[in-house]
């Protein structure tokens, strides 16, 4: 599966899929690495709901999700929290660490599952979650706390997240459910 990025949106080239909006996104240059990562967010959303439409076994995707989780979403919402977050709260910020929490619930209910439909219920959720929350931290939360924080503050964030972003996170998994073999 090849991807490329076209002013803005990631394109599936095999599938023709497109996972952010087609107007270029004019992103402060100090939390840009923040959405290149919403990228590999909006791809693991996907993946989820291709493979469960493959029909395929709630279990193995569910250990995708888990790998994901381990090694790239959660490390993003402590970035996220640590820093944008942190220096500046309202409604758009609380909605933001809210749905943080729901997600971290799904991901501990996807850990101890009753069965395999409740499995895939809470996968369906948990994608459809994650790739509304992107589109929403992208489309309104980034662009208000953009123009909320001053120069000074959006370039500590920025310094912040380097230090914390000396490897970019990993989204390699082998096992490559989500496409049609
Ligand atoms: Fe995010």
């Amino acid at each position: 599966m090849r991807f490329s990025n076209l002013c803005g949106t990631l394109q599936c080239v095999k599938h023709k899929t497109t996972f952010m909006s087609e107007k270029p996104i004019k992103r402060n240059e100090h939390i840009i690495s923040l959405s290149r990562e919403h990228h590999f967010s909006l791809l693991f959303g996907w993946k989820i709901k291709n493979g469960l439409k493959l029909n395929i076994n709630p279990h193995r995707i569910c250990k995708y999700v888990l790998y994901f989780w381990e090694n790239n979403l959660s490390i993003h919402f402590n970035q996220e929290e640590e820093t944008l977050f942190a220096v500046h709260n309202d409604d758009l910020v609380t909605k933001a660490l809210v749905e943080h929490e729901i997600m971290r619930s799904e991901i501990k209910a996807l850990k101890n599952p009753e069965d395999e439909e409740e499995m895939a219920k809470h996968l369906t959720r948990l994608a459809d979650m994650v790739t509304a929350h992107v589109r929403f931290e992208e489309r309104d939360l980034f662009p208000h706390l953009e123009k909320i924080l001053s120069p000074e503050q959006m370039k500590k964030i920025g310094h912040e997240l380097n230090e914390m972003q000396a490897e970019p996170l990993r989204d390699d998994y082998e096992d490559e459910f989500w496409l049609r073999k």
